[in-house]
């Protein structure tokens, strides 16, 4: 079976590299599909509170009779739950569903207007010192957002969970990562599909023989990111699997460099507000 190279983050911990996002996966739909990417091969689930199926994959996970050391897990702190009191809420329950610790848990977005992130991330150390997560880490932070926390606090974050793909390579804040430590996660690593009809995309992948979204995922890894794209369907998991079997040259990756737009598909983590009613 393939092998997923495992990233070492700050604290000794190891991630593998690629995962299996369940984002937009129906609650009642996630359970099958955790399974299935267990099938394929994949041991590292991305899930959140706001995703509204950490249950689900709690069942999968206790389903699938998968020793629970052999999986990464990793969920997120919701909008509505920024404040230390509610904080310690809504990590008991995600510790119940997903049926015991998380291996990473994040803020999931930073919320500047709307409170204090340097709390809720005192609060997450919190978690982290009561064995409710093994590592801890941030999510959608820009530069000044982790500059603070790096300022007022005495963790530096494991990961720092952004959105990148072909369109939005989001060269300043990787290199902020990278400088202190920080391992990036790149969500919606193919943009949700926005970036598969791209002209100079498609000319990589009849030239590497492989698909887009094999391309894609392949240079993400070639460029040290940790992905995890969301497909419910088995075929489309096992695609996005099978990427270890070749590579890019360093001239094929600088031409998905180069298809950079800077264009979100996901909220603008400055202006973001929203808090589940
Ligand atoms: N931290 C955050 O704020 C944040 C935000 C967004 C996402 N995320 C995380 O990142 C994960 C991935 O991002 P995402 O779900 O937004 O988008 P994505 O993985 O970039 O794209 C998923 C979409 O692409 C399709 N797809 C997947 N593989 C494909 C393939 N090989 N060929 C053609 N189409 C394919 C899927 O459809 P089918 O299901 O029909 O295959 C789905 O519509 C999420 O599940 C979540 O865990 C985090």
């Amino acid at each position: 079976m393939t092998t997923v190279p495992d990233i070492t983050l700050n604290d000794g911990a190891t991630i593998p590299q690629l995962g299996f996002g369940v984002f937009q996966i129906k609650p009642e739909d996630t359970a099958r599909a955790v399974l299935e990417a267990f099938e394929v091969g994949y041991r590292h689930i991305d899930t959140a509170q706001m995703y509204g199926n950490e249950r689900e994959v709690g069942q999968a996970i206790a389903e699938s009779g998968l020793p629970r050391e052999e999986l990464f897990i990793t969920s997120k702190l919701n909008n509505d739950s920024h404040d230390p009191a509610a904080a310690r809420e809504a990590t008991a329950r995600s510790v119940d569903a997903l049926g015991g610790p998380m291996d990473l848990y994040l803020v999931h977005w930073p919320m500047p207007a709307v409170g204090d992130y340097v709390q809720t991330w005192h609060a997450m150390e919190a978690a982290r010192d009561a064995g409710q997560t093994r590592s801890i880490g941030v999510s959608n932070f820009q530069i000044p957002h982790l500059e603070r926390l790096l300022a007022e606090s005495e963790t530096v974050p494991a990961v720092n969970q952004i959105e990148v793909h072909p369109y939005l390579r989001q060269d300043a804040v990787r290199a902020f990562n990278r400088e202190h430590g920080i391992a990036t996660q790149a969500w919606s690593p193919i943009s949700q599909g926005d970036v598969l009809d791209d002209p100079e995309l498609l000319a990589l992948a009849g030239e590497t023989g492989r698909t887009v979204a094999q391309v894609v995922l392949r240079w993400h890894i070639q460029r040290g990111d940790i992905v995890f794209p969301k497909s419910t369907s088995p075929a489309r998991m096992a695609e996005n699997f099978d990427i270890f079997d070749f590579a890019l040259t360093d001239a094929q990756v600088a031409r998905v460099d180069a298809c950079n737009i800077d264009r979100r598909r996901g909220p603008d983590p400055d202006e973001m507000n929203w808090i589940p009613g």
